[in-house]
């Protein structure tokens, strides 16, 4: 078997397509050595062969009974992943050789022919398949990779939230991508233009939360000379600014429904207007949105117009919070500490089994946003060489104190009472720690009265 396979460890099979067994057996036993080789005897049997067993090379006869190898030519020409083929001929025309060149063979060999002269030119087309294979492979990696930008996720949600995005980005259509904070929504928006057909032209991002209103307008649409008082140069805005790219509206929630109405129709009619009055200026522009938001709830209460929402909901992609995909949280933490370590920043670049447990239980309400500021701490933090769970953010420890609470009752090694009252002492703690040791402000942040606050403390010799 060793035999039969290239350096690169990929079998390499090689279809002889001829109707003499002479010439089959010929040819069997020159190439058994280096490849599998499977051989038909008419062109029928080839077509049907290469269904379930697809060559990397076809030598092919042209004169057969029934139909021809040019006929096989003709047909392998239409099929999707067609095998390079190298010609057999006894006829040696010039005018058939032209026509199967024609057809897409490779090459082309009369017959009779000499094994080594032959034997050269299949290892030159298996190996010229094996380098396009390569190629092919490398394309997939780089532009798979690095147009879906940092955006990692492995699990079943974020694999489907990766296929609708390849399709949405071939597409024109205006795409509304919806999830909490810190769910990747601007990588999101990113990873679309770079896998779209305006990859080349400019991405504009614009959060319409940070700006007044006033300002909004003027940066989304741009406005000439001296339309209001501090307009004293013309200004090109955010649409204009995107032209054959993409513009991405970051927190579209957050716009007043007058600015709502401008956008709706600069969408509608493809076009836009400086501020002042320049007429209106054709746009090609396709637009991104996301929001934290529940728009469609936005719309019911009367703050987001539903014709805009309409008109923006024609994509939506929802990113899933981070405590839907756990599975997630390992990939994520390892690829931001090797990321941190390839920057040259301080700290270890692994997590100790105790870190990553609590790290994956936890419920991130910040989502990467708040795992990615965690790991920073960490790192700035850790002595060991692992990052260790007393390196992870208060928070975090205490959800995993809790839940292991949880586990010791579970496991019979805790009473209920034992735990209330562990989580009783916890709470006060963290309570005091957070007030800075002021009694009354925890007791508030508590919910209990100064006085059972006072006897709490005392039952758990806390504050003597
Ligand atoms: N799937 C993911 N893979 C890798 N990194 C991610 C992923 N999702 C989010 N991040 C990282 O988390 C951080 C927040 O992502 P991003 O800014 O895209 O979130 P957002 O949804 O726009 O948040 P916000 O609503 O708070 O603006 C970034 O550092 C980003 O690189
Ligand atoms: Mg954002």
């Amino acid at each position: 078997m060793g035999a039969q396979r290239s350096n690169g460890g990929n079998v390499r099979r090689l279809l002889i397509v001829d109707d003499e067994p002479g010439v089959q057996d010929v040819l069997r036993f020159a190439f058994k050595e280096t490849c599998e080789v499977a051989v038909a005897a008419s062109a029928d049997a080839a077509l049907d062969l290469l269904v379930r067993w697809p060559a990397d090379l076809v030598l092919l006869d042209l004169v057969m009974p029934g139909r021809s190898g040019l006929d096989l030519l003709r047909e392998l020409s239409e099929r999707p992943a067609r095998p390079p083929v190298i010609v057999l001929s006894a006829l040696g025309t010039v005018s058939t050789a032209v026509e199967a060149m024609r057809l897409g063979a490779l090459d082309y060999v009369t017959k009779p022919f000499e094994i080594d002269a032959l034997r050269i030119k299949v290892e030159h087309a298996l190996v010229r398949r094996e380098l396009e294979r390569e190629v092919e492979r490398l394309r997939f990696e780089v532009h798979g990779r690095t147009r879906l930008g940092r955006l990692i996720g492995q699990s079943a949600r974020m694999q489907e939230v990766f296929r609708t995005l390849e399709r949405a980005a071939a597409s024109k259509a205006t795409v509304l991508v919806l999830g909490e904070s810190g769910t990747g929504k601007e990588l999101v928006a990113r990873a679309l233009h770079e896998l779209s057909p305006r990859r080349e032209a400019p991405f504009v991002a614009l959060s319409c939360a940070a700006l007044p209103e006033t300002l909004i307008e003027s940066e989304l649409f741009g406005h000439e000379r001296g339309a209001f008082t501090d307009a004293r140069e013309k200004k090109i805005g955010r649409f204009e600014a995107a032209s054959g790219g993409t513009l991405f509206l970051d927190e579209i929630g957050e716009l007043s429904t007058t600015v709502q109405a401008k956008l709706l129709r600069a969408l509608q009619e493809r076009s836009i207007e400086r501020l002042g009055g320049s007429g209106p200026i054709p746009v090609d522009v396709r637009v991104v949105a996301a929001t934290h938001r529940d728009l469609e709830r936005e719309v019911e209460a009367g703050r987001f117009r539903e014709d805009l929402f309409y008109r923006i909901h024609v994509l939506p992609i929802g990113l899933p919070p981070l405590r839907e995909r756990r599975e997630d949280i390992r990939l994520l933490a390892e690829s931001h500490l090797s990321r941190a370590k390839a920057a040259g920043e301080r700290g270890p670049d692994r997590l100790t089994a105790t870190a990553l447990a609590a790290l994956e239980r936890y419920d991130w309400p910040g989502n990467v946003r708040e795992l990615e500021n965690a790991l920073d701490r960490a790192l700035a933090l850790a002595e060991g060489e692992a990052i260790d769970l007393g390196d992870l953010p208060e928070a975090v420890v205490r959800a995993e104190r809790l839940e292991r609470l949880r586990e010791e009752i579970r496991g019979g090694r805790l009473t209920l009472p034992e735990a209330i009252a562990r989580f009783e002492r916890e709470c006060l703690e963290e309570a005091l720690e957070a007030a800075a040791g002021n009694q009354t402000r925890a007791a508030e942040r508590l919910g209990l009265t100064r006085r059972l606050m006072k006897l709490t403390m005392d039952r758990h010799g806390i504050g003597e």
